[in-house]
C-alpha cells in the first residue's frame, strides 16, 4: 500500500516510514516541521535504501492536502500530526486544540473527498485519565483528562469513530502508545526534542552525554514499588512495527478498531534509571524533586487484544531501549 504520514518527519513517524518500506509498502510524508527536522526522513531513507518523498505542507492547508491527494494514489493515512507536549498544551489550550483539531478535520475532508477511506490515529494511553483498572485493556473507561492534549486525542477518537458510524466503509483504527523511547538500532535515528526535554528518557540520555547536570526524579511518594511512577515503556521500533500490523487489519476491512500498544511491563522511574546505568556504564545523577501536577502513580497495559486481533507483541526489553536511547545520543549530542 502507499501510505501518508502525516507528521511522518517527527520521532514515531519517522521511524514508522523505516517499518512500513520494509514491509514492502511506500510512503508519502507531509510535515510542517514546526517540531521535526527532514533530516530524519533522509536517514530513514538510507536505512531503506530509497528516498522518502516528503512534502513540507500544514496539514491544515486544504489546498495542500488536495494537491497531495491529488498527485499520490493513497491507500491509507497513518495521522501523527499533532502538537503533543502536555505542559505547554495547558499554557497555549487554544494553540493545542486548534492545530489537533483542525489538522484532523482538514485531513478527514481531503480524504472523504478523494475516496480514501483508512486511517490510522496516533492516539495516547493518556485518554485513561487515572486508570480504574491496572494493566489497562481497552474496555477500561476513558478518564478525565487533565490537560488539553489529552483532551485532542479524546475527542479526536470520538470524531473518528462518528465518520465510520457514518459511513461503514470507513476503517478506523485508533492506537493508544504507552511511552515509547528507545531509537533505531543504526544509532543513526532518534528522538529529538526542542530545548529542555519534559519526557523521562530523553531528559536521561542528556544527562548522561552532559547537556543537563541531573535528572530531576518527579516524586517518590507514590504508591508504587520504590515510590517513583510507573511506566509502561515501549521501544519505538516495535511501536512502528504497530501500525504495519495495523494496516493489515485495514486490508481486512475492520472498521473500528481500538488497540493498546504496550509492552504490559511496568518500570518506575529509578527502575529505568538503574537499567540505563547498567547497560551503558555511565553515570545518570538524580535528585528528587516534588510531583509534577497531572502525574498518576502507574499506568502500564494489558496488550492481549493487539496481539490477539493484529498478530502483534512487542519484542524490545527495557535493556535495548535504553541501550538504543543512548547509542543515538552519544553519537548524535547535538540530534539531527
Ligand atoms: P513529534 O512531534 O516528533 O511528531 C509530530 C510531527 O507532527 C512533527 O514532525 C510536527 O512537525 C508535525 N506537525 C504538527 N502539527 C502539524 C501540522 N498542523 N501540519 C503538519 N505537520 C504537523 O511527535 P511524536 O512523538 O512522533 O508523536 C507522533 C504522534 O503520536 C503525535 O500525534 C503524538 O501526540 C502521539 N503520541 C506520542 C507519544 C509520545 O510519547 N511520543 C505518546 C502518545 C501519543
Ligand atoms: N519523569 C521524571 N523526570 C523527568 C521526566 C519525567 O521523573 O524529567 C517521570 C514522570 O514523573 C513519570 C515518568 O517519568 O513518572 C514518565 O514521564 P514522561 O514525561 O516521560 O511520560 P508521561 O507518562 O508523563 O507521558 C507520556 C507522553 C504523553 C502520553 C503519555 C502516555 O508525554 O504525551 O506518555 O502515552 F500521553
Amino acid at each position: 500500500m502507499n501510505i501518508l504520514l502525516t507528521g511522518g518527519a517527527g520521532y514515531i513517524g519517522s521511524h514508522t516510514a523505516i517499518e512500513l518500506y520494509k514491509a514492502g509498502h511506500s510512503a508519502v510524508v507531509v510535515d510542517n516541521l514546526s517540531n521535526s527536522n527532514p533530516e530524519s526522513l533522509r536517514r530513514a531513507g538510507r536505512i531503506v535504501g530509497r528516498e522518502i518523498p516528503f512534502v513540507r505542507a500544514d496539514v491544515r492547508d486544504r489546498e495542500a492536502m488536495d494537491r497531495v491527494f491529488g498527485e499520490n494514489r493513497i491507500d491509507a493515512v497513518i495521522h501523527f500530526a499533532g502538537l503533543k507536549a502536555v505542559g505547554e498544551s495547558v499554557e497555549k489550550p487554544l494553540e493545542y486544540y486548534e492545530n489537533n483539531m483542525n489538522a484532523t478535520f482538514v485531513l478527514l475532508e481531503a480524504m472523504r473527498s478523494h475516496g480514501c477511506k483508512n486511517i490510522i490515529f496516533s492516539s495516547s494511553a493518556t485518554v485513561y485519565g487515572d486508570p480504574q483498572i491496572i494493566p489497562i485493556t481497552e474496555e477500561c473507561p476513558k478518564g478525565h483528562c487533565t490537560n488539553p492534549y489529552g483532551q485532542t486525542k479524546s475527542m479526536l477518537e470520538e470524531v473518528l469513530m462518528d465518520v465510520q458510524r457514518a459511513d461503514r466503509e470507513w476503517n478506523v483504527i485508533l492506537l493508544r502508545y504507552f511511552n515509547p523511547i528507545g531509537a533505531h538500532p543504526s544509532g543513526t535515528m532518534g528522538e529529538n526534542p526542542n530545548g529542555i526535554p519534559n519526557n523521562l528518557m530523553p531528559y536521561i540520555t542528556q544527562t548522561a552525554v552532559g547537556i543537563r547536570k541531573e535528572l530531576g526524579v518527579f516524586g517518590n511518594d507514590y504508591d508504587t514499588h520504590d515510590g517513583t511512577g510507573v511506566r509502561d515503556y515501549i521501544h519505538v521500533c516495535d511501536l512502528a512495527a504497530g501500525h504495519v500490523a495495523a494496516l493489515k487489519a485495514i486490508e481486512r476491512k475492520c472498521g473500528i478498531g481500538i488497540y493498546n500498544l504496550g509492552t504490559g511491563h511496568g518500570y518506575s522511574v529509578l527502575d529505568v534509571v538503574r537499567a540505563f546505568v547498567k547497560v551503558n556504564g555511565v553515570e545518570v545523577p538524580y535528585s528528587i524533586k516534588p510531583r509534577r501536577a497531572g502525574d498518576i502513580a502507574t499506568c502500564y497495559c494489558n496488550p492481549a487484544k493487539a496481539k490477539a486481533e493484529l498478530g502483534w507483541e512487542a519484542k524490545y526489553g527495557i535493556e535495548e531501549m535504553c541501550r538504543d536511547s543512548w547509542n543515538w545520543q552519544k553519537n548524535n549530542p547535538e540530534g539531527y
